[in-house]
C-alpha cells in the first residue's frame, strides 16, 4: 500500500496583514499614477489563470525554470541537503513538485514543506495534491502574505531549510520590498540556509512584450488583470465594471519593468463602500496592476550582497536571459 503525505491544519495570517495591504491600496487608488498592489491578483480564479499562462507557449519565465529545474534538481538537491522546504507563494507548486520528490527521496527523515500564498483555494488544492503523490512529505500550509507567513516560519524551532522563490516573483516588487523580504527570509532562517530564486534578466522590449501579453485570439492575460477589479467588488462591496476596461503590458525601458496597464473606455466613477473609498477614473486613464522588473547581474549581486546572500549556483538559460540561482545566508 503506497504510504501518503499529510497535510497539517491550515494557519490563516492574512487578518494581520489585512491593515497595511487595505492602506496600500487607498493610497494606490487615490492618486495618478493609480495603481492596484498585486495581491489583489490572486483569487481562486486569478490563480488559475496565472497557472493558464504559464501554459502558453510564448510565456517564456515559467518554461525556462521548468528547463533549468528539470536539468538541474539533482545538482540542488545534494547541495542543499534540508530538513524542510518553505515555498513563498507557492502556485499550483508544479515545478516545486520535481524538487520537493527528489528532494523526500533523498531525505534520511520525512521532509517538511511550508507554501506560503495568499490564494487560500489555491493552497489547499496544491497541497492535497502534493499529498497524493508524495509519500511521507509533511505539509503545513500557511494562508498569508510573505512577510506574515515567514514570521510564523521564524517562530518555529530553526531546522536545515531551502527557500523557494520562483516564478520571477522578486521582480514583482519594489526595490524597497525586495530588500525587506530578503531580510525577512533571512530572519526566518539560519546562516547556511539556502534559497532557490528565479530571476529574469533585462532583455529586448519586444521578447517581454510578447511574453506578457495574450496571443491572437487569447484573453488569458486580459482577464487575469482585469479579475483584480472583481476580487476588490468581492473583498470591498465595490462596483467596478471590468467589462469597461482594456489592458496591455508594456516595457518601461527607464525603469526596465514590465507595466500591466488597465484603462476604463469611458469615463467610470467607482465606490468601494466597505473603505468609504469613492473616485473617478477618465477614459483612457492609466491603472497599474502589476509590475515585473526586470534585472542587471550588477543590480542583483548587490542587492544579494547588502542583505548577507551569496549565489552558489547560477542556472542560465541563456536564450531567454532567465536564471534559478542557488543562494546562500551568510
Ligand atoms: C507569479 S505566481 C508564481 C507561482 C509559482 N511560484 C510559480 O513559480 O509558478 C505568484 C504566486 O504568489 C502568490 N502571491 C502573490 N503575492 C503574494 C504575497 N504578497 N504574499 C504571498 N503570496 C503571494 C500568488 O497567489 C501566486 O500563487
Amino acid at each position: 500500500m503506497a504510504l501518503m503525505g499529510t497535510v497539517n491544519d491550515l494557519i490563516d495570517v492574512r487578518v494581520d496583514e489585512a491593515a497595511s495591504e487595505i492602506r496600500d491600496l487607498t493610497a494606490g487608488l487615490s492618486k495618478a499614477p493609480r495603481r492596484i498592489p498585486t495581491v489583489y491578483g490572486y483569487d481562486e480564479r486569478g490563480s488559475e489563470l496565472y497557472a493558464q499562462i504559464c501554459d502558453l507557449e510564448t510565456y517564456y519565465p515559467y518554461r525556462a525554470e521548468w528547463a533549468l529545474l528539470t536539468r538541474n534538481v539533482d545538482a540542488i538537491c545534494d547541495r542543499a541537503n534540508v530538513k524542510e522546504i518553505v515555498e513563498l507563494g507557492s502556485g499550483t507548486a508544479t515545478k516545486s513538485e520535481l524538487l520537493l520528490k527528489r528532494a523526500s527521496a533523498i531525505s534520511q527523515v520525512p521532509l517538511r514543506y511550508v507554501p506560503i500564498d495568499v490564494s487560500e483555494e489555491m493552497l489547499r488544492k496544491t497541497s492535497a495534491r502534493l499529498a497524493d503523490s508524495i509519500d511521507g512529505l509533511e505539509i503545513r500550509p500557511i494562508a498569508g502574505d510573505y512577510h506574515s507567513g515567514l514570521s510564523v516560519v521564524g517562530q518555529q524551532p530553526k531546522a536545515s531549510r531551502l527557500f523557494l522563490f520562483m516564478g520571477s516573483s522578486l521582480g514583482n516588487m519594489s526595490e524597497q520590498k525586495r530588500r525587506e523580504l530578503l531580510e525577512d527570509i533571512k530572519s526566518a532562517g539560519r546562516p547556511g540556509d539556502l534559497m532557490v530564486v528565479g530571476v529574469d534578466f533585462d532583455k529586448s522590449r519586444s521578447t517581454l512584450e510578447t511574453a506578457y501579453n495574450d496571443p491572437p485570439e487569447c484573453d488569458l492575460w486580459h482577464n487575469f488583470l482585469t479579475n483584480r477589479l472583481t476580487c476588490l467588488n468581492r473583498a470591498f462591496d465595490g462596483d467596478f465594471n471590468p467589462s469597461v476596461f482594456n489592458s496591455r503590458l508594456t516595457y518601461n525601458t527607464d525603469a526596465r519593468r514590465m507595466e500591466a496597464q488597465i484603462w476604463p473606455r469611458l469615463d467610470i466613477k467607482f465606490h468601494l463602500a466597505d473603505l468609504n473609498l469613492r473616485g473617478v477614473i477618465k477614459a483612457g486613464e492609466r491603472v497599474i496592476v502589476d509590475t515585473s522588473h526586470k534585472f542587471k547581474h550588477d543590480e542583483l549581486n548587490e542587492l544579494l550582497d547588502t542583505t548577507g546572500m551569496r549565489i552558489m549556483d547560477a542556472h542560465e538559460e541563456p536564450t531567454v536571459k532567465y536564471s534559478l540561482l542557488l543562494v546562500e545566508m551568510m
